[in-house]
């Protein structure tokens, strides 16, 4: 039985994920179409321990290396994403619920990488995960594509307070790796969405990519 569709919204911080998604998820749903949206990290067990985690900047200064920071999150990262799969993804996606997943291992792969975890071995890890079923391939990675300075002008709009990542030495890092993306998951249909044009013209280039992978629920 054909499952529902998964996709993956991506990009740096300010690209555009979360507003993108919601108005695609809008302009989708209906029409025999069910949509479900979730997000990576997820707000339960250790996706909530991450998300504490970053709201807290941890680690504290001069406890450890970046590397060994990188480290320790690439491991919560991964196994967050193992529970959503088992406790979320699978159920849904059986059920022919088509899901939307704000951020999945595209960001993991991006993020770590840019502080200098190994692109290789983050890859090496996916591809290990999603032949054991125990992490799930998007049948679409759609990547939000700004510069720098676009980024850093919509989060300073949003006047959130910036993350450990909102930070203008990182972000070039940033971009960089999400451009390699497709060089290092090369089984992975990733796409690159051009986000600094006018919100709505970036939704109807969104729908138009995705429309055409939705499952309906059966009748
Ligand atoms: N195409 C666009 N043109 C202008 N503004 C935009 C566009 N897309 C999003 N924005 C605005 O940019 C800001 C950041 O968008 P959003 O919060 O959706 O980004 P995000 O990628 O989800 O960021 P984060 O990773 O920090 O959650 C919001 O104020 C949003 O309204
Ligand atoms: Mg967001």
């Amino acid at each position: 039985m054909t499952r529902g569709a998964f996709i993956a919204f991506e990009g740096m911080d300010g690209s555009g994920k979360s507003t993108v998604m919601e108005k695609t998820m809008f302009e989708l749903s209906g029409n025999g179409y069910s949509i479900r949206w979730t997000a990576e990290p997820t707000h339960q067990g250790t996706g909530k321990h991450i998300r504490d985690r970053l709201n807290a900047k941890w680690p504290p200064k001069g406890t450890m290396s970046d590397l060994a920071a990188a480290a320790v999150y690439t491991r919560l990262f991964f196994a967050d994403r193992i529970e959503h799969n088992a406790l979320d993804i699978q159920p849904n996606l059986s059920k022919r619920i088509n899901i939307f997943t704000d951020r999945s291992y595209g960001s993991t792969v991006a993020y770590q990488s840019a502080q200098g975890y190994p692109i290789e071995k983050l890859a090496g890890e996916v591809e290990w995960l999603v032949g054991k079923s125990m992490i799930e391939r998007p049948d679409l990675m759609v990547v939000l594509d700004v510069s720098v300075p676009t980024a850093l002008a919509r989060l300073a709009k949003t006047g959130k307070k910036p993350d450990k990542f909102e930070d203008p030495e990182f972000l070039p890092k940033l971009h960089e790796a999400y451009g390699n993306l497709p060089k290092y998951l090369p089984n992975d249909r990733i796409e690159f969405v051009d986000a600094e044009r006018p919100l709505k013209e970036v939704v109807v280039d969104v729908c138009s990519r995705i429309r055409p992978l939705l499952v309906k629920k059966a009748a």
